[in-house]
């Protein structure tokens, strides 16, 4: 009784339990007025009676309500995501805890539901997010709603709820999206250009768009997926190949044409003249060798480029690579007056390489340094061991030491601009040009591959104190 006592107070006032119980009781009171005006019924066993139908009803509800209301409350609770137990509830009537245990079920129910949808969501944006192309999904009106990594970082972090014609300034692009959304096709393919349209068309992105209608059973406000792809990368590769390619013909075709002039010019005016032909001959003879070179260059470079990706394998020693690589270049640096002054470190160990590739290197940079240098000067060779490969931008360089081997030369000094292009194939320093000082360009490119298979690097320092200094940095393992 003091429970149900305590529990009265627990029912709300908005409950209306007070005029259920008036409106429950209103018939026999009808009933009670009409007997004692027909004085059947004497009135103080008449309000006696009646007050007994009140406290029954009272009794008889109260229950009732009082659980209602405890399984209103908890439906709330579960409908905030407050667990709150059902055991917990002061719960005794039969149906009101059939209830309320049907609806924990169901609860458990949704909830196991909603957290299988979330968790397929979570994985599904992941693989969605590893997708190396940007993807969009796009609503009847060409909202975007959603879109993934790559999308965000080719288009912008902020994109999604944005319309398509505020993202992609190409009328093509919008075109073929309209087609596909007002169900004039399927599916539609392109290729356009994004970006600033002032700029240059190789300063905007050249993008393919595929886009296409969802089918009709998809229930979300997504009606059509964009896949794009990226083509300017690709088209940055095509152009340095088509460069190459350009570049490497009027390489060729410049001693070409000079040997088919002297051909001519010998089989008509020079036909009689022994000295001019002797002359001619001397120059077709530096020209063709000078093809030659060129040739090999090329083919070496190709050679290289196909091994790139195979990591050398030998174990090799630095010093007799370096003398190798010095005693051939002897009688170039005597005819310019120049020596060599080498310098090793006798701590430095054997090193993971290719022993052919290394020599090339080595014989390209002291090639540089006796072309390039001043007459009458030294060229310093310095060999030690180092505790890393410099990081590079464009590939992956090896860890742990590294044999460093610098080979300085005195003479010009290369201007910074310059500097950061002397690996590009063909590159070479207008001032060289000017001097008449024979190159093909290729090999500090040659220089620059071999590194990059052996996961080297390369720092070129130029200045009128201290001459051009190229470091090549070697992995002594190749992990
Ligand atoms: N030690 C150096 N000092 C000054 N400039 C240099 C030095 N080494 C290279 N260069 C500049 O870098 C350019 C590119 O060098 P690279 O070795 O690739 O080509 P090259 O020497 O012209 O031709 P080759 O293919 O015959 O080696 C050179 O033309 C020259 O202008
Ligand atoms: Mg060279």
């Amino acid at each position: 009784m003091i429970k149900r006592e305590s529990k009265l107070f627990k029912i709300e006032k908005d409950s209306n339990f007070a005029s259920r119980i008036l409106i429950l009781s209103l018939p026999s009171s009808l009933v009670f007025i009409m007997l004692v005006a027909l004085r059947l019924l004497p009135a103080n066993i008449a309000v006696m009676a009646y007050s007994s139908i009140v406290l029954f009803n009272i009794v008889w509800l109260f229950p009732l309500t009082f659980e209602l209301q405890q399984l209103k409350k908890y439906i709330i609770n579960l409908s905030q995501e407050n667990q709150e137990k059902l055991e917990d509830l002061d719960i005794t009537e039969s149906e009101t805890l059939d209830i309320a245990n049907a609806i924990n079920e169901m609860h458990r129910f949704w909830s196991n539901k909603a957290e299988t949808l979330e968790a397929q969501t979570i994985s599904d944006t992941a693989v969605l997010d590893t997708l190396p192309d940007p993807i969009l999904m796009i609503d009847k009106e060409g909202n975007i709603l959603g879109a993934n990594g790559s999308a965000h970082k080719l288009l912008g972090e902020n994109i999604t709820e944005k319309n398509v014609e505020e993202i992609f300034n190409s009328n093509n692009f919008i075109n073929a999206v309209a087609k596909v959304l007002h169900q004039d096709s399927d599916a539609e393919n392109l290729i356009f250009y994004v970006g600033n349209e002032s700029k240059k068309q190789d300063k905007q992105k050249k993008l393919y768009a595929h886009i296409k209608r969802l089918p009709w059973i998809s229930k979300g406000r997504a009606v059509a997926v964009i896949s794009i792809y990226d083509m300017t990368k690709a088209m940055k590769v095509e152009k340095m190949q088509s460069d190459f390619v350009a570049n490497a013909s009027h390489e060729l075709r410049t001693p070409l044409s000079i040997i088919s002039g002297f051909i001519e010019t010998l089989q008509t005016s020079a036909k009689d003249d022994p000295e001019a032909q002797k002359h001619f001959l001397k120059i077709m003879a530096e020209q063709a060798n000078y093809m030659s070179i060129l040739i090999e260059n090329l083919l070496s470079l190709s050679r290289i480029e196909l091994n790139q990706d195979n990591p050398p394998e030998e174990k090799i020693v630095i010093n007799p690579i370096i003398e190798d690589a010095v005693d051939a270049l002897t009688l170039k640096a005597k005819d310019k007056k120049m020596t060599f002054e080498i310098n090793i470190d006798e701590s430095v160990p054997e090193i993971t390489a290719d022993q052919s590739q290394i020599r090339q290197l080595l014989q390209n940079l002291c090639d540089n340094a006796i072309k390039y240098g001043d007459e009458d000067t030294a060229i310093k060779i310095n060999v030690n061991l180092s505790n890393k490969v410099p990081h590079s931008k464009t590939y992956q360089v090896g860890e742990g030491n590294a044999v460093a081997i610098s080979i300085n030369n005195q003479g010009m000094p290369i201007g910074n601009e310059e500097l950061g292009r002397l690996t590009e194939r063909f590159y070479r320093v207008q001032a060289h040009k000017d001097k008449n000082i024979r190159g093909t360009g290729l090999g500090l490119a040659i220089a620059k591959h071999i590194l990059i298979r052996h996961k080297g690097n390369m720092r070129v320092t130029s200045n009128k104190e201290e001459g051009t200094t190229f470091t090549i940095f070697i992995p002594v393992e190749q992990l």
